[in-house]
């Protein structure tokens, strides 16, 4: 069984898959994570994003990548490198294999619960249950800005509302694969709160 969730940076696409993964018992990937890897070793090597040679050179170096969870690539200028070199089609190539890999590895669990921005409508075409998060991009921002304040980090509401429609317009605009709702997804309205967004998750499930 796969369940992918795709939708808009700071969606809560991480806790609701974090949810499901626990109460449903399925594997988690956060496909998210692979980009904000790759952006880590970019931005650690000095790589110019616009110089496709030096991206390709460097991809071609990277022996594995860590799918591992950490701070630092949560921090807003990796969010802003993650989201620009995955307008490249051959990185999305690249993080696409080592996600069929994944679940190949995996195949003998139960399921998995996939989350990214094109899981459902590129990656995993066929997945079992395909849900689309939305949430409005000012419920985002404060969100996120109360995550990055209570995690001690500095921040500014205004700023962080802007980047998140940076990166919003940079994943809906993009070439391939962009963020699109998929086809046969349900959409997931998380505007309210969390006990409102996982009730209707948990009828979703109960159902397929
Ligand atoms: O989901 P998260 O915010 O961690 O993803 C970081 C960035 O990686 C996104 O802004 C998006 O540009 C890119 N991404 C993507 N496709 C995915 C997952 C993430 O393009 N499946």
């Amino acid at each position: 069984m796969i369940i992918t969730i795709d939708g808009p940076a700071a969606s809560g696409k991480e806790k609701i898959s974090r949810y499901i993964s626990k109460k449903w018992k399925l594997k988690h990937l956060d496909s998210g994570i692979l980009y904000r890897r790759l952006a880590l070793i970019f931005s650690m090597k000095k790589i110019n994003l616009k110089n496709v040679k030096q991206i390709k050179k460097k991809l071609n170096e990277i022996e594995n990548l860590s799918f591992r969870r950490s701070k630092k690539i949560r921090t807003q200028e990796i969010s802003r490198i993650a989201s620009e070199i995955a307008v490249y089609n051959f990185v999305r190539v690249y993080i696409n294999k080592l996600q069929y890999e994944f679940v190949k590895k995996n195949k003998n669990r139960h399921g998995f619960v996939i989350d990214g921005r094109d899981i459902g409508s590129v990656v995993f075409k066929k997945a079992d249950l395909k849900l689309y998060i939305e949430v409005n991009p000012e419920i985002r921002a404060k969100r996120r800005y109360k995550q990055l304040i209570d995690s001690g980090e500095k921040s500014i509401y205004r700023k962080i509302l802007k980047d998140i429609k940076l990166r919003d317009r940079q994943d809906k605009l993009r070439k391939h694969s962009p963020l699109i709702i998929p086809k046969g997804a349900v959409i997931i309205n998380n505007n309210g709160s969390f006990k409102v967004t996982v009730k209707q998750i948990n009828r979703l499930l109960r159902n397929s």
